[in-house]
C-alpha cells in the first residue's frame, strides 16, 4: 500500500497527550498541509488560527465546554488547537473548510502526531466572547467557526478503527 493510503487508514482520533510541546516548524507543517486542501472554485474560504498560547486555549476549551453546559477540558489536554474559520460569502465555505480539517489531521498523523476534531466551533465564534477574539486577532469578516483540530503527542494506546459499515459503498458498474 502507499504510505498515502496507509496514513489515511492509520489515522486515528486521539483523546489523550503528552504534555510535550509541539515544535512551531511541526505546527507549520501541518497549517501548510491544510492551506492545500481544494476548495470550492479554488477561492480558499478557511482560514486557520494556530493557537499554542496557555491562556488563549485554555478560553477556548471553557467556552467550547460550555457549549455543552460543561466544565471538562474538551481539547483533552492537547497543548495546540488549530481553529478552522470560513468565509460564509463563499457557498462551498463548509466543505473548504471540513477538507482543510481533514488534511491537517492526516499531515499530523504523518508526522508522528495526534490529532482530533473538536466540534463547537461554530457556536464558540457566534458567542460574544468569540466575536470578541477574533477582533482582537484582527480577523475581519463574515466567518464561521468550523472546527478546532486539536493536534499533540499521544499518550498511550492507539485506538482501533471500528470496522468499516458493509454498506458503505456502492459499486454501480
Ligand atoms: C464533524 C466532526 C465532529 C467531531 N467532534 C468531536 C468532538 O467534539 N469531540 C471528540 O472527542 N471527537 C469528535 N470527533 C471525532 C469523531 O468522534 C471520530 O472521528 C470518530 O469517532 C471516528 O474515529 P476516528 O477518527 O478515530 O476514525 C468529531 C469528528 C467529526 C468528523
Amino acid at each position: 500500500m502507499s504510505e498515502t493510503l496507509e496514513n489515511i487508514k492509520t489515522r486515528r482520533s486521539i483523546r489523550q497527550f503528552k504534555d510535550t510541546p509541539v515544535p512551531k516548524e511541526l505546527i507549520e507543517k501541518i497549517c501548510e498541509a491544510g492551506t492545500y486542501a481544494p476548495t470550492g472554485m479554488g477561492k480558499q474560504s478557511p482560514i486557520i488560527v494556530a493557537v499554542t498560547n496557555p491562556t488563549v486555549r485554555n478560553k477556548l476549551s471553557k467556552l467550547n465546554a460550555a457549549i455543552m453546559n460543561g466544565t471538562n477540558d474538551p481539547f483533552y489536554g492537547a497543548p495546540v488547537v488549530l481553529v478552522v474559520l470560513a468565509d460564509k460569502e463563499r457557498g462551498t465555505y463548509l466543505y473548504d473548510g471540513s477538507l482543510v480539517m481533514g488534511n491537517m489531521m492526516l499531515a499530523a498523523h504523518d508526522l508522528g502526531l495526534g490529532s482530533c476534531w473538536i466540534h463547537r466551533a461554530k457556536e464558540v465564534f457566534e458567542s460574544e466572547e468569540g466575536k470578541a477574539l477574533l477582533k482582537e486577532w484582527g480577523i475581519e469578516g463574515d466567518y464561521e467557526g468550523i472546527g478546532n483540530c486539536i493536534i499533540g503527542y499521544p499518550d498511550g494506546k492507539e485506538p482501533v478503527a471500528k470496522p468499516r459499515k458493509s454498506d458503505y459503498v456502492y459499486y454501480i458498474d
